[in-house]
């Protein structure tokens, strides 16, 4: 009988041993980097209530319109929603539990996050993030922190080509002025414009602003500027995030083209970009939310955050030749006969006790074949054991590296002393 194999969903991807290893040692640099500056990890739901997507995001953006992985929960009728992104989940969880009423917040969360996209290189429909949030904190500081933190994550990670690219949305009520101007402009230029646009005209004409349709661009260069609408404050706001990068070195570019698909941003908005990668050149991509944590139900709290795509950065550790084999195991044990496995077993849990990684053989065959898989493991000894060894109670220990005059190297050892003797060659190693 010929059975059909099932394949993974379109657009959401195994990451196989070789690669998930890879990304282990990411997320160790990654979380050692969060601490660094004392941000700590929430770990949120995959699934939210519906409502809170289209509340936070807005309901005129692509993510609530066309990318949800929305369903029906079959046993009370609720309608909940794979996270499309972190900051929601994220804001709701503060809320609920009150994490602010002692103090503002550092966070941040690891993990999948699912939009129904068209997936191509870089764009997945199950992807990964690393979000950063803050909460409680009104000052262009934290805006600059932010920054600065990915500044210093490209540097950790050996990434170099990623610029900065900085706008300010302003205030609800600036950008009310500047969204009726700009309705104004785009009715007088209607006739050029495409059908999305024409959609978004009345629902969300600053999107406009961020069309990619080449047609629209000339059109869009003409549009009134929201930088001409800010007050005093907003504009101290954004002199003062510019001023701290300033301050660090780190260059910029203003675009004030750039206003993000989610609808909860105000002020400092900003993106990471490569021209690396293709179409899909955004690594990273943030700002400040200050309306949201009201709008879902909290005490009004100023906020800011960021999120990386995490696929996206690790095409481009390896783009940049990043390639880090992940490390093998230090010794793989090698055993024949009854009495010979049995010892070997206890050999092996015996190393792992003092803390030496062990790859166990299991499945039988000869000392021959079992020394190929040795050497294929990548382990830096193959600890040997026969019914001779298990009669007089050692192992032979051979050296798999190639160490010049070690290479291969083989000695019996009394079984007590094996643990030892590995230690002592790995540090001599080490110091060679
Ligand atoms: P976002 O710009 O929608 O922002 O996503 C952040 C990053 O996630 C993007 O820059 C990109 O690197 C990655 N990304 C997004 N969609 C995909 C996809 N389909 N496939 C692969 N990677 C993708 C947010 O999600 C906000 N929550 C960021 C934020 C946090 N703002 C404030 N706090």
């Amino acid at each position: 009988m010929n059975i059909p194999k099932i394949q993974s969903v379109r657009g959401m991807n195994d990451i196989l041993p070789d690669e998930a290893e890879f990304w282990d040692r990411f997320d160790e640099t990654i979380r050692s980097w969060l601490k660094s500056y004392g941000y700590r990890p929430i770990r949120l739901p995959i699934v939210e209530p519906t409502p809170l997507f289209k509340r936070a995001i807005g309901e005129v953006t692509d993510i609530v319109e066309k990318e949800m992985y929305s369903f029906v929960d079959s046993l009370n009728g609720e309608s909940l929603t794979l996270r499309p992104e972190g900051t929601a989940g994220c804001v709701r969880a503060v809320i609920q539990h009150n994490l602010m009423a002692q103090q503002p917040q550092r966070l941040y969360y690891v993990g999948q996050m699912f939009r129904h996209e068209r997936p191509q290189k870089g764009r997945y429909r199950q992807f990964h993030q690393v979000g950063v949030e803050a909460l409680g904190f009104p000052g262009p500081d934290i805006d600059a922190e932010h920054i600065l933190m990915g500044a210093r994550l490209w540097d950790d990670l050996g990434l170099d080509g990623i610029v900065l690219q900085l706008n300010t949305l302003g205030q609800p009520a600036e950008r009310a002025c500047h969204r009726a101007e700009l309705i104004t402009y785009f009715e007088q230029h209607s006739a050029l414009l495409d059908e999305d646009s024409r959609r978004r005209l009345h629902s969300n004409p600053l999107r406009i602003l961020d069309s990619k349709n080449p047609a629209l661009q000339e059109v869009v260069r003409g549009a009134p500027q929201l930088i001409d609408h800010l007050g005093a404050e907003s504009l101290a706001h954004f002199e003062g995030v510019q001023q701290v990068l300033r301050d660090a070195g780190q260059p910029f570019a203003i675009n004030p083209r750039l206003v993000r698909g989610l609808d909860y941003y105000n002020l400092t908005v900003f993106e990471w970009v490569t021209d690396r990668l293709g179409a899909q050149g955004t690594v990273c991509a943030g700002g400040r939310y200050d309306g949201l944590v009201q709008q879902l139900g909290g005490k009004p709290a100023p906020a800011c955050g960021f999120a990386m795509g995490v696929e996206r950065l690790i095409a481009l550790i390896r783009e940049a030749g990043g390639e880090v084999k992940a490390a093998p195991v230090d010794v793989y044990v090698v055993h024949q006969g009854e009495a010979a496995s049995r010892l070997a077993a206890r050999v092996a849990e015996g190393l792992r006790d003092r803390a030496i990684d062990v790859l166990f053989h299991c499945g039988g065959g000869g000392f021959k074949a079992q020394m190929k898989k040795a050497d294929a493991s990548g382990a830096s000894f193959a600890v040997i054991i026969g019914d001779d060894e298990a009669q007089a109670g050692e192992v032979t220990l051979k050296a798999l590296r190639q160490t010049g005059e070690q290479s291969n190297e083989q000695r019996r050892v009394v079984v007590d002393g094996v643990a030892d003797e590995i230690m002592s060659s790995i540090l001599d190693w080490d110091e060679a």
